[in-house]
């Protein structure tokens, strides 16, 4: 059954908050506080190992009531069951949606067309064990015989990022092996890579959904013929694995069947992690560990699925989002964090939210009339505090914030830990409430600064506070509590999508720079650059044809 399609402009819940809005706007979040004895407790949601504490947005009661009528308006419930069952809620593809039976377990019954998938989904997580176990160990061995020591994943968007943020991630959990990710057509990407690597002990996994894409076969091709420098043919079968759907297209390339792992449609590349796309951690981090990651998100689907809205993480972070971007107009959302291992999130998470959200044609086919897809961004605590988080202390941008910090650190230290962690407590402190201009004074007066020194400098110390911000707090970064968090986001996505009435599984904005690049490649190869440009473009690609 299809998605409904109902404007949530045109629902009672809207114009409730659109009414609300002129009387929380300029409130303060300190007023906010003032006026709500039971806030904190009422607006943290304590789940597993998570702690999430959302009582520093700017939102009352009746803010989070509202925002819940809204969704109940839109029928987010039964876009949930739709979404979880299988019916093909991306329309335009004509596809389900089903990352999540990626991580049910063995016993649970998932239907596609009819079909039970989860044998083929546990088929091929027997596929990944075994493949990952033997190259770890040592027993399936190079063309010389050799145990493996590197590992290289070819792939770009959803076929890369994902693995890529999750081995970086998982660090601490590493084996032996060394991972390396080559993504960019940018030749300079991959021959920065390759060399120096050693063919005759490096395994190289091609992920390609479709085994279309021009910047991984490109990549894969290049790779390919430099092992064939060093190696003879036959080895290119010990050494070249494939996970895509295009199991003929993968066996054009080179690859023997038996080294395809196969993925499924219903699976969409952004969300894609959990399949055999998820090759690269296993071996990266051991098949125990991936499904450990696999666990945890099945962990967060449960209680999407069954949480009270008010006390669901997904939707709740989903709702929020919507009031800032529709309400007060923020137009991003930073993700910060407080764990160096996810370096690459804020990345990973911009295609998912991004390449999900950022649609302008809602599920009637209208052109919408409202925001939608945030702008996502961010950097790990506390180096971005160094960087960028001047502007959203004192900036005039609102930029709504979720802080993720681990109570317990992996290798131990203490005395860093404290360190970050209060660094992690100070800025969601510092940003919600600011510095008054009577306190800027006294502190200025304490320094021994002059009446006219203090005067000149106090607007420029003011912060006015009041900048909102979700405090995700986790026990420790594992396997288990990673793949928590991912779904959490996959989830979140897709309540912003349901509220915003627009299909979140499909991604055709990136198709016609690829097919104005494949054009423009023929000209220049072929050195007949055409006129059929506009001017700007033309005279860009004479300059190049003169310079390159
Ligand atoms: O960027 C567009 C896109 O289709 C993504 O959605 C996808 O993750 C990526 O390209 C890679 O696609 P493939 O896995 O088919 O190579």
């Amino acid at each position: 059954m299809a998605l409904k399609t109902i404007n949530p402009t045109n629902t009672k819940a809207w114009s409730k908050l659109q009414a609300h809005f002129k009387t929380i706007e300029d409130k303060h979040l300190n007023e906010l506080f003032e006026n709500h004895s039971n806030r904190v407790n009422e607006m943290t949601i304590r789940w597993d190992d998570f702690y999430v504490d959302f009582s520093k947005h700017r939102i009352s009661n009746e803010t989070l009531d509202l925002l819940i009528e809204l969704a109940n308006e839109v029928d987010l419930k039964d876009a949930m069951d739709k979404y979880f069952n299988g019916d093909v809620i991306n329309k335009t593809e004509g596809r389900e949606v089903l990352h999540t039976a990626l991580r049910c377990p063995e016993k649970s019954s998932v239907l596609v067309n009819g079909e039970n998938v989860m044998p083929e989904i546990f088929e091929v997580k027997h596929k990944i064990k075994n493949f990952s176990n033997k190259v770890i160990h040592g027993e399936l061995q190079s063309y010389t015989g050799q145990a493996f020591t590197d590992v290289v994943n070819i792939g770009i968007g959803g076929s890369d990022l994902g693995p890529a943020m999750v081995v970086d991630a998982l660090a601490f959990y590493k084996n032996q092996l060394t991972t390396h990710f080559v993504s960019n057509v940018d030749g300079d990407h991959v021959n920065e890579v390759i060399k120096n690597l050693n063919p005759e002990t490096t395994l190289f996994v091609i992920v390609s959904k479709t085994f279309t894409t021009q910047e991984t076969l490109s990549n894969a091709n290049t790779i390919r013929s430099w092992f064939l420098k060093h190696a003879p043919k036959e080895a290119v079968s010990k050494h070249f694995v494939a996970v895509s759907t295009n199991i003929e297209k993968v066996k054009d390339f080179g690859i023997d069947e038996a080294n395809i792992f196969p993925m499924w449609n219903w699976v969409g590349g952004r969300f894609s992690l959990w399949s055999a796309v998820g090759l690269s951690i296993s071996l990266a981090v051991g098949y125990e560990n991936f499904d450990k990651l696999l666990l945890g998100a099945n962990k967060m689907d449960s209680h999407f699925k069954t949480a009270e809205f008010d006390k669901n993480i997904p939707v709740i972070t989903g709702l929020l989002s919507v009031w800032y971007n529709n309400f007060f107009h923020a137009e991003s959302e930073a993700v910060i964090p407080y764990s160096q291992y996810l370096n690459q999130f804020a990345t990973y998470l911009q295609q998912g939210i991004m390449e999900s959200n950022g649609k302008s044609v809602d599920r009637n086919g209208d052109k919408i009339n409202y925001q939608t897809g945030t702008i996502i961004w961010g950097e790990p605590g506390t180096n971005s505090q160094h960087a960028f988080f001047q502007l959203i202390h004192q900036g005039t941008k609102l930029i709504p914030a979720e802080f993720i910090g681990f109570a317990k650190s992996l290798h131990g230290n203490q005395d860093h830990q404290d360190k970050l962690m209060s660094n992690f407590f100070a800025q969601t402190e510092a940003l919600m409430n600011g510095k008054t201009e009577t306190e800027v004074i006294q502190e200025l007066k304490a320094q021994g600064l002059s009446e006219d020194q203090i005067k000149s400098l106090t607007p420029f110390k003011v912060f006015e506070g009041n900048k909102p911000t979700t405090t995700f707090l986790i026990n420790q970064l594992t396997p288990e509590s990673l793949g928590k968090l991912i779904a959490m986001y996959e989830h979140k996505i897709f309540v912003q999508g349901i509220i915003w009435n627009i299909f979140s599984y499909d991604q055709f904005g990136v198709e016609l720079g690829k097919q104005l690049a494949t054009t423009i490649l023929k000209e220049i190869e072929s050195n007949n650059i055409t006129g059929a440009h506009d001017a700007s473009t033309q005279q860009l690609l004479d300059y190049y044809k003169s310079v390159k």
